[in-house]
């Protein structure tokens, strides 16, 4: 397995540009599956994750490629199989995202039950539940979730008790279709939910609401396809920022969307940070001090996001003061704990609550990624470590950070990847 070396050092400075969003590509190359037409996507990142759900269509036997642009082409007319296999699904739990589609298109669906993950248990029962309100009847068998409906899935009132990102996405796509219209309470609000309602918009569909948590699907007989170019990676943008406040640094981030994650922008300005931004493009500055601790509690959008929880951990463990970091989303995603222990911080952790005092400088050390976040946590770690810190089993990081060591040394940070 790979590895990433990097020599803690200074602070970052520099400018980095952001790839398209791993969390709007996911189910927008998903919502493929439901375009009558040819289709073209652009602003793909480059990652693991995007690659396996390519390989996933191409599984289904759609054809996929890739034109001049670096723009993905889609043709499901060739679409042979309705089963999304376990090799694939175990690999990436938003395999998932092929059901609501699959169904909704074809009548069926088959997809290998998602495990958990590292993060939590992962559980798809909304999901289920969202599908049969529509009319599927759902049966588990073989490991495989079976979806089926007799004619076209059928529009309905549906309140989602839990909100959830990617139920919200898989029965906002099965609705696209559906007789009727259907109505999703207590809907997910993230901006990737409102970049697939404006991708299915695009292509002929009819979501209205997305961004509110209560979307509006007008079902329609077909949808005919275009293009769409995926929004930019708001996870992405907001790492880049808190490295550059770890490391006291002063960062330009380019091809971004302020607008998407002002919760994470409001808290590392209370660390200090001075924050300017246009319209695609964010500069922090820290001056060259060190940041101050910060409280928080993750919580569905607009709130502070999970997935910027850990490396904001990341920057209290280096930070003046302590800050108590609650982790309200997934039940075990403060895994970076131990490994930022061993580099000398002083974290506690009691339930989903991480208590986090500051020291001045963490400490090198062989270390071991966990998950995607948890190992964007370490690399920040790292850049402010005294000495080699070697993380390893970064097959997680490149899941969804598109060139991390090339963009972290346009910023001036030593890093290099060695081949495991
Ligand atoms: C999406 O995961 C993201 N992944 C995650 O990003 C992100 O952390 C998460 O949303 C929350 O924002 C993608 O978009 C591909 P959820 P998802 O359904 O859809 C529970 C990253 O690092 N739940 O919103 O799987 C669930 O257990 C990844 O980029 C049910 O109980 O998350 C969790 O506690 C990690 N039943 C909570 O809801 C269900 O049927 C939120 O999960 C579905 C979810």
């Amino acid at each position: 397995m790979d590895k990433l070396i990097i020599q803690g050092g200074g602070p970052l400075r520099g400018e980095v540009w952001i790839s398209g969003s791993k969390n709007a590509a996911l189910p927008i190359l998903s919502a493929t599956l439901l375009s009558e037409g040819l289709v073209t996507v652009a602003n793909l990142p480059h990652l693991q994750d995007v690659t396996t759900t390519i390989e996933l269509l191409g599984s289904l036997g759609v054809t996929v490629s890739i034109d001049e642009k670096m723009q993905l082409e889609v043709d499901n007319s060739t679409l042979q199989s309705r089963t999304a296999p376990y090799d694939l699904v175990k690999t990436m739990r938003a395999s998932i995202l092929v059901l609501g589609p699959l169904l909704a298109r074809y009548g069926e669906a088959n997809v290998s039950f998602p495990g958990g993950c590292a993060i939590g248990s992962r559980p798809v029962d909304l999901h289920l539940r969202g599908l049969e309100a529509m009319g599927a009847t759902i049966e588990i068998e073989d490991g495989y979730i079976k979806a089926r409906s007799d004619g076209r899935l059928v529009g309905c009132h549906i309140l989602m008790d839990i909100v959830s990102v990617g139920a919200t996405e898989n029965l906002m796509m099965a609705a696209a279709l559906a007789e009727g219209q259907t109505v999703i309470e207590n809907a997910a609000r993230e901006p990737e939910i409102v970049d697939l309602a404006n991708c299915l918009n695009a292509w002929g569909a009819d979501v209205q609401g997305a961004g509110s948590n209560r979307l509006v699907i007008n079902g329609v007989e077909s949808i005919e396809g275009g293009h769409f170019s995926v929004m930019p990676d708001r996870i992405e943008t907001g790492t880049y920022l808190a490295a550059a406040v770890a490391t006291r640094g002063r960062v330009k981030v380019t091809q971004t969307d302020p607008s998407s994650l002002e919760a994470v922008l409001l808290k590392l300005q209370e660390t200090g940070a001075i924050i300017t931004q246009g319209d695609d493009w964010i500069e922090l500055d820290m001056k060259g001090k060190r940041p101050k601790a910060v409280s928080l509690r993750t919580a569905p959008y607009p709130a502070f996001p999970t997935d910027m929880q850990a490396q904001l951990t990341a920057i209290n463990a280096v930070a003046e003061g302590t800050g108590v970091v609650v982790e309200t989303i997934f039940e075990n995603r403060l895994m970076q704990v131990q490994e930022l222990n061993r580099m000398g911080a002083v974290i506690s952790v009691e339930a989903n609550t991480a208590v986090v005092t500051g020291v001045e400088r963490l400490k090198a050390a062989p270390v071991m990624a966990s998950d995607l976040r948890a190992s964007a946590a370490l690399v920040i770690a790292a850049l402010v470590a005294d000495g080699e810190t070697v993380v390893d089993r970064i097959y997680h990081i490149d899941r969804g950070y598109e060139c991390i060591e090339e963009k972290m040394h346009l910023l001036g940070a030593r890093i290099k990847r060695v081949p495991g």
